[in-house]
């Protein structure tokens, strides 16, 4: 079983932001990773609708015979972790929200915390409730970035598009009173347009990206269960409902590691 792999999903090639830190951590793990980029975007769409997608993506990935599911969309973990984690007991469902909370509490104590997601996480209040779990009075401001999803999957990572969405989105936080201490990066998109991200928040701002704290949070569940595999040598394959050479061409980015096409197989959920 620990040989078994770990399954990772978003809705596109974002969460393989998650999967770098995921493959840093974990070097002997086997990954299968699955981007649902025929159906992205999900953060604009409703509740159900991610609930439904996020069913269905967890069941491919089923079929895979994985060890432990990591859910590497924020708007995915927020509308449907309670679902998939009750739909697929026992299998241990680890999202990337709790985690990311943990890590904005941690970066910036005495607050405000920011945090900039798709529209749907940012509607459902997820980083909000989990940040407040932690420290109750915490004072948290947020912003929806849905632009920030296409620039990430264009691959427009630095120059002037984004600058301009990073001026647009982040002015209104950045003018809070008191100023935002710590920024979340609540979308596994954001975390390739740092850079950009950082620059126009100011060197007084930290950032807070999920992906460590999600990876460091995934160690804990497999040592738990006795479930760790190895310490190197692992292998990753990947699932795209769309377009399986653009994943391969662009993925590399995110995931910080060449893609072969090859591994890449087109599948249908
Ligand atoms: N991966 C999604 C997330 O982390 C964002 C992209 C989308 O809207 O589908 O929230």
């Amino acid at each position: 079983m620990s040989s078994a792999s770990i399954g990772i999903f978003d809705s596109g090639m974002g969460g393989l932001t998650v999967m770098r830190a995921l493959r840093a951590r974990l070097p002997g793990e086997n990954f299968v990773y699955l981007g649902d980029t025929a159906r992205l975007p999900y953060g604009t769409k409703s509740a159900d609708t991610v609930t439904r997608y996020a069913v269905q993506a967890s069941a491919a990935l089923m079929r895979h015979g994985i060890k432990l599911l990591v859910v590497a969309c924020n708007t995915a973990s927020a509308a449907a972790l309670p679902t998939l984690a009750e739909t697929l007991a026992p299998l241990p469902v680890v999202g990337v929200i709790a985690p990311g909370a943990a890590a904005a509490v941690a970066a910036a104590p005495d607050g405000p915390i920011a945090v900039i997601a798709t529209e749907g996480t940012v509607k459902g209040g997820a980083y909000v409730r989990a940040i407040q779990a932690i420290a109750p009075h915490m004072p948290v401001v947020q912003q929806a970035a849905p632009l920030f999803v296409a620039l990430a999957e264009e691959g427009l990572h630095d120059g002037p598009l984004p600058e301009l969405a990073a001026q647009r989105y982040l002015g209104p936080l950045l003018a809070t009173v008191p100023r935002p201490r710590g920024l979340v990066l609540g979308c596994t998109h954001f975390p390739v347009l740092k850079a950009v991200i950082g620059q126009v928040a100011g060197p007084e701002v930290t950032l807070i990206d999920s992906a460590e704290t999600t990876a460091a949070a995934v160690e804990n569940v497999l040592r738990e269960k006795n479930l760790l595999n190895g310490e190197g040598g692992g292998t990753a394959r990947f699932l795209a409902t769309d377009a399986p050479g653009r994943f391969a061409h662009l993925g590399q980015i995110f995931l910080g590691e060449p893609i072969d096409p090859g591994s890449v197989t087109l599948v249908d959920l």
